[in-house]
């Protein structure tokens, strides 16, 4: 018997490779960089499934250009708004993620942004190795002390709760903004306010909600202009969640203290790019989730997603199960 055609746009860990090989008659996406959209737009043609990254925009044209085969798309990500899911679910083809798995990878990091952008750990490396360091001295880069600092979540799902439960190790006061929350963990020390609340009081404010139209630039000026001087913005969501050039006006007039990103707008971003130019900021390239232990749980979880698809099963983790209704 024939196996299903699948293209799997970039190589993945073999935890979930291999499973793919086993199943499928795999277009394995071998180059460094993505397939660009022509490229995508031919292989796609006639497959079965899409195993696809977030670097891969998935639309009604792409889709088209699969054909009528098309059973399933696995995202190798959490996130999947470079998906467009209702016109997945217009044509019954479920969508799957990968929740759960890189939840403690990516809060260790925002957790790691917190503290490397609050006690700015790449200015003294920098000071250091260009020679500059003469003297011990009272008043030298003095950082935010964490201990009774208010953490502010915004998003209070899966990470958002991890980040709650970290903070509690460091004496944090923790407030969330989840306009989608629909039932509160008591057992987790936070309190639930409002947006302006969440801006006003934390002295760290940490990202961590989906990119919708709701959320786009969400943190824009008028945002940023409400938070304290003192205040330290770490985005490890989506880029466009943050108003880059709004983020770049405060940050170079010391209106908050300091940020940092893992995820921009755009990405990749250009080397010759404004915020690039600021010692206040420190800039990851979407690594959050990059632990060997995640990706792997990734690459597994994308996996069956994809041959639960294929076989006509409910796949483990969908993200529009309205197509079984
Ligand atoms: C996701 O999964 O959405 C992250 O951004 C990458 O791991």
């Amino acid at each position: 018997m024939s196996k299903p055609k699948v293209l799997v746009t970039r190589i993945i860990p073999d935890k979930g490779l291999d499973l793919i090989k086993d199943f499928c008659d795999v277009d394995l996406w071998e180059a460094a960089m993505p397939p660009n959209r022509e490229e995508l737009l031919r292989h796609v043609r006639g497959v079965d499934g899409l195993l696809c990254l977030l670097t891969d925009k998935i639309d009604h044209e792409v889709m088209d250009a699969a054909g009528t085969r098309l059973k399933v798309i696995s995202n190798f990500a959490v996130g999947f708004d470079n998906i467009d899911v209702n016109a997945a679910t217009a044509r019954k083809i479920p969508v799957g993620n990968t929740p759960d798995v890189l939840t403690d990878a990516t809060a260790d990091f925002a957790f790691t942004l917190m503290m490397s952008a609050s006690r700015r750990l790449l200015e003294p490396d920098r000071y250091l190795r260009e020679g500059k360091w003469q003297t011990w001295e009272p008043m030298q880069l003095l950082g935010q002390e964490m201990k009774n600092a208010t953490l502010g979540l915004v998003g209070f799902g899966r990470i958002g709760k991890a980040m709650a439960r970290r903070a509690v190790g460091f004496d944090m006061r923790v407030i969330y903004y989840d306009p989608t929350e629909i039932k509160h963990d008591p057992d987790l020390k936070a309190t639930n306010v409002d947006f302006e609340t969440l801006l006003a009081e934390s002295d760290f404010i940490s990202l961590h909600t989906p990119l919708t139209t709701d959320t786009h630039h969400l943190i824009d000026s008028e945002a940023l202009s409400r938070m304290k001087p003192s205040a330290v913005l770490i985005n490890t969501a989506r880029g466009p969640v943050v108003d880059p050039d709004a983020l770049y006006e405060a940050l170079k007039e010391h209106r908050i203290f300091a940020a940092g990103l893992d995820v921009t707008e755009p990405e990749p971003l250009p080397a010759d790019h404004p915020l690039l130019t600021l010692d206040n900021i420190i800039i990851a390239p979407h690594i959050a989730s990059a632990t060997v232990a995640a990706r792997d749980k990734m690459a597994w979880m994308a996996a069956r997603n994809l041959i639960a698809g294929l076989q006509g099963e409910h796949l483990p983790n969908c993200v529009n199960p309205q197509v079984y209704k």
